[in-house]
């Protein structure tokens, strides 16, 4: 993916969550974007994801500007994968239900099709047994699994994952990480916000943090984690590397 943030900057209750951020990345096939909490790591892949709508600037996505209109932006939601932190399942549909659907009603897919696609993807992550309960039966690190299998159900080219590991176990992490990796190489971009720095250094090819509304470093991976150049980012990377 080619990414391109120009100045984007968003308020929240007059305090600006993200201050004219500016990003150029002529190819990543994974983001990763890290850094403190309440950085605005969030809200940025929100915007990005069509979810929100920034106070100014511009985004460009493979050469594409993204239009902030209410048509465009269904448009767009509907081309990207996402996982976001309230993994906002449907909460009368079953585990089931939640991948088929969206397959069948937004992207044309057979009740056979999505089925079987559902089904493969449930076996994959381990949640056979529970397909037919409802998300407020499921475990935490369940529901994330079936918001991740919804997500990459449509096989989109570009996958938007906040924080997709935090409610896994480290074998079920590491079942994601493997499924992140296959995703990628067969040609499928991702960006993804991470607190588990192992996780980004493994499968990120490029890096940015984000502190404080604004983008501290950026570059390419072993760049960011081994020689961070910004006062900022060595302080948060030294917190975070040491345990
Ligand atoms: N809808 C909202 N209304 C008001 N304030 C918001 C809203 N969404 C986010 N914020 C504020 O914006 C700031 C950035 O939030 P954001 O969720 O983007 O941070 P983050 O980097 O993802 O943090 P974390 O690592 O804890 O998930 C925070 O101070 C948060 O309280
Ligand atoms: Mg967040």
């Amino acid at each position: 993916m080619k990414l391109k943030l120009a100045r984007v900057s968003k308020s929240f209750d007059g305090h600006r969550v993200l201050d004219e951020v500016s990003l150029s990345i002529e190819k990543a096939h994974t983001l990763a974007l890290i850094g403190p909490s309440g950085g605005g790591k969030t809200t940025l892949l929100r915007i990005i994801a069509g979810l929100e709508y920034p106070d100014a600037g511009e985004i460009e996505i493979n050469d594409r500007r993204m239009v902030f209109e209410e048509e465009d932006l269904l448009r767009h939601r509907r081309s990207v994968g996402t996982v976001f932190q309230a993994f906002n399942l449907f909460p009368h549909l079953s585990a089931l239900e939640n991948i088929t659907l969206p397959l069948e009603k937004v992207h044309d897919r057979s009740s056979a099709e999505a089925g079987t696609i559902a089904r493969e993807l449930l076996s994959r992550f381990r949640l056979e047994p529970h397909g037919a309960k409802r998300p407020a039966e499921l475990s935490g690190g369940q529901r994330q699994r079936v918001a991740i299998a919804r997500a990459i159900a449509i096989k989109p080219n570009l996958l938007l994952f906040d924080e997709p590991t935090s409610a896994l176990d480290p074998e079920m992490t590491a079942e994601v990480l493997d499924m992140i990796k296959e995703l990628r190489d067969e040609g499928r971009d991702f960006i993804l916000v991470t607190h588990e720095m192992g996780f980004a250094r493994q499968v990120a090819d490029q890096v940015a943090l984000i502190a404080d509304g604004r983008i501290a470093e950026s570059g390419a991976a072993e760049q960011v984690f081994d020689h961070p150049q910004n006062e900022r980012s060595r302080e948060f990377l030294a917190k975070v590397l040491k345990y």
